[in-house]
């Protein structure tokens, strides 16, 4: 073999390990399909990572729900997973909840995980405020389940948005202590923020991110959205009182209609700009409208289609959770055995 086949083998063997969890919690945004889904597909189809993506179902019963509403919702986000392509042949797909090693390993890292680094956690914080009345110990522990998430697989990177880069640096505190007790158990995860130019805002108020959990439907774009939804919200789009189709300080409405057309087209801003030259917001906003009702269009066509067959999401997931539980369980037996539990036998 020559050396750089041999090189190639061992990089071959050497593939970094990409991880992320979506929540179960209302319909994917155009946001998070722009800004963090499209990217995951990609790292998919470069080849270069083992990557799994999974459902954070167990993270969603930090806060009430209608038991057949989260069902639907498991089911939804996993359909939207596949239908913006992340494909099972080429990624391991699944439900957290049906890997079993994540509740424990995540049991055990509560135990290497304080309290004090917990209570400093930003989404601990906001959540509370926003749940007074039920502040449960899985919200506050919410951190040590998604470190055992993230280092039951020996993760490299973890793709997620500014919002969720606390919690996989504490991921990397807990696996450091933990390693420094017992020797090297974890690798150490690093965040991976992409650095996506377009930060999609809320159509009705622009100086806020679009959020999946914003009251207000026309303030969001969803990829169950119908055509006619998606281009009567741009109509209603929040902009100012100028009429050119320009970036510009204090027009918040017209930058995010802006970034929504270029990153959706691949054109960049002083292209849409030279585009729309001469023409007002009445025509930009239909013009947004139309090329993301065209790009949401097929993703909820498929996400309808899987909807309708869920005896296949079940089978996929199923294929997936198999997968992932092989190598959740040889970190999970490495851990058992550092602690000093008795190691299961496996037959
Ligand atoms: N907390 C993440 C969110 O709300 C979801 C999540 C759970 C996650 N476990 C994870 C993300 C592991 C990345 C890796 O978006």
């Amino acid at each position: 073999m020559s050396e750089l086949s041999q090189n190639n083998e061992v990089k071959k063997e050497k593939k970094k390990i990409s991880l992320s969890f979506i929540q179960p919690s209302g319909s994917i945004t155009l946001g998070n399909y722009l800004g963090a889904l499209t990217n995951w597909v990609t790292i998919q189809n470069s080849g270069d990572f083992n990557c799994l993506y999974a459902m954070a179902d167990l993270h969603a019963l930090t806060v009430r729900h209608e038991p057949a509403d989260l069902r639907k919702q498991i089911y939804q986000g996993l359909a939207t997973l596949l239908a913006c392509g992340i494909d099972p042949e080429k990624s391991i797909v699944f439900l957290q909840s049906h890997v079993h090693q994540h509740a424990e390993l995540g049991w055990i890292l509560d135990c290497y995980t304080m309290f004090g680094e917990l209570s400093r956690m930003t989404q601990f914080k906001d959540k509370s405020a926003k749940n007074a009345d039920n502040i449960n110990a899985g919200l506050f522990t919410y951190p040590a389940l998604m470190a055992a998430d993230i280092l039951l697989y020996q993760t490299d990177f973890v793709p997620v948005g500014q919002d969720q880069k606390q919690h996989v640096e504490i991921a990397r505190d807990i696996a450091n202590r933990f390693n420094g007790i017992y020797g090297k158990t974890f690798n150490l995860p690093e965040p991976y923020i992409t650095k996506s130019g377009a930060r999609i805002m809320s159509l009705a108020d622009p100086t806020k991110k679009m959020s999946k959990s914003d009251s207000n439907v026309n303030a969001i774009i969803t990829v169950t959205d119908t055509d006619n939804e998606i281009i009567k919200k741009f109509k209603r789009a929040v902009t100012d009182s100028g009429s050119e189709v320009r970036m510009g300080e204090g027009k918040d409405g017209v930058n995010n209609l802006i970034n929504i057309y270029s990153a959706v087209t691949g054109k960049s801003t002083e292209e849409v700009e030279r585009e729309f030259e001469g023409k007002g917001y009445g025509d930009f906003k239909l013009a947004c409208g139309e090329v993301v009702a065209d790009r949401i269009r097929p993703i909820r066509e498929k996400i309808n289609d899987y909807m309708n067959n869920r005896d296949y999401l079940d089978q996929i997931s199923a294929v997936g959770a198999e997968r992932a539980s092989i190598f959740a369980q040889r970190t999970l037996d490495k851990v058992y055995k550092k602690v000093g539990l008795v190691v299961k036998k496996h037959n």
